[in-house]
């Protein structure tokens, strides 16, 4: 499955995107000593464990990109490498480090449309005529995966990207935060929700 994704995102985006998965932690005895400290701040089994599969997830990426697999350089937000978790599986993206990536996976649920404009810039909302749950979600981990492309986020908005259209699958958007910062942009429909990816121009 991922490796028709992964064909299917190449072509998408034109650029040499890399994905890999995770379903399984990882060991503990894997984790270098800065990382290890990391798992004494988790209060629940379950974030502890999705977190040890996201590093399980990041160490494949770090396979698949020929990059020495240590976790503490690997830690996103790092440019290059993004994570996100699903239920039951975590997804790591990968491009050159000198650009920026973003992948987020929402699960089916509902987006009310009150919530549009939280996420959505006033053209965005304007452009969008015929609106159902699925164009929210879809727009909702596009942003998302914006927000994750731009390696330096903190104290950004979700409003600060604005895509150019919003009907379109496959398409642009910019950080507005910053001059002349193009992203590309996709979405595809899976099983459980929706993934999206971006990435820096
Ligand atoms: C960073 C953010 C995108 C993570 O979203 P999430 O719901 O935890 O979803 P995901 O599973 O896709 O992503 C989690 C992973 O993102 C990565 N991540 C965390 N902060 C990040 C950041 N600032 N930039 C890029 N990646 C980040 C981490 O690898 C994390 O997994 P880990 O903690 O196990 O290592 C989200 O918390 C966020 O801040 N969004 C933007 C602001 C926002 O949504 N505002 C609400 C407006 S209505």
């Amino acid at each position: 499955m991922l490796k028709r994704l992964e064909i299917d995102l190449r072509r998408r985006l034109k650029a040499p995107v890399s994905l890999a998965s995770a379903r399984a932690p990882l060991a503990e005895d894997q984790l270098d000593f800065t990382t290890r400290q990391r798992l004494t701040g988790f209060t629940t089994a379950e974030r502890r464990n999705q977190w040890l599969r996201g590093r399980s997830a990041l160490m494949a990426i770090a396979a698949k990109l020929d990059i020495e697999p240590r976790l503490a350089a690997l830690n996103p937000p790092c440019p290059g490498i993004s994570l996100t978790h699903g239920e039951r599986i975590s997804i790591a993206a990968g491009i050159s480090p000198a650009q920026g990536i973003g992948i987020y996976f929402g699960s089916w649920r509902q987006i009310e449309a009150s919530l549009l404009r939280c996420f959505l810039t006033e053209a965005e909302q304007e452009q969008l005529t015929v609106q159902s749950n699925f164009t929210r979600l879809r727009l909702w981990t596009v942003k998302q995966a914006l927000f994750k492309a731009s390696a330096v986020n903190r104290g950004l908005r979700l409003t600060d990207f604005e895509i150019d259209e919003v009907a379109e699958i496959t398409g642009r958007a910019r950080n507005c935060s910053r001059a002349n910062s193009q992203l590309r942009c996709t979405s595809f429909m899976l099983r459980q929700g929706l993934l999206s990816i971006a990435i820096e121009d």
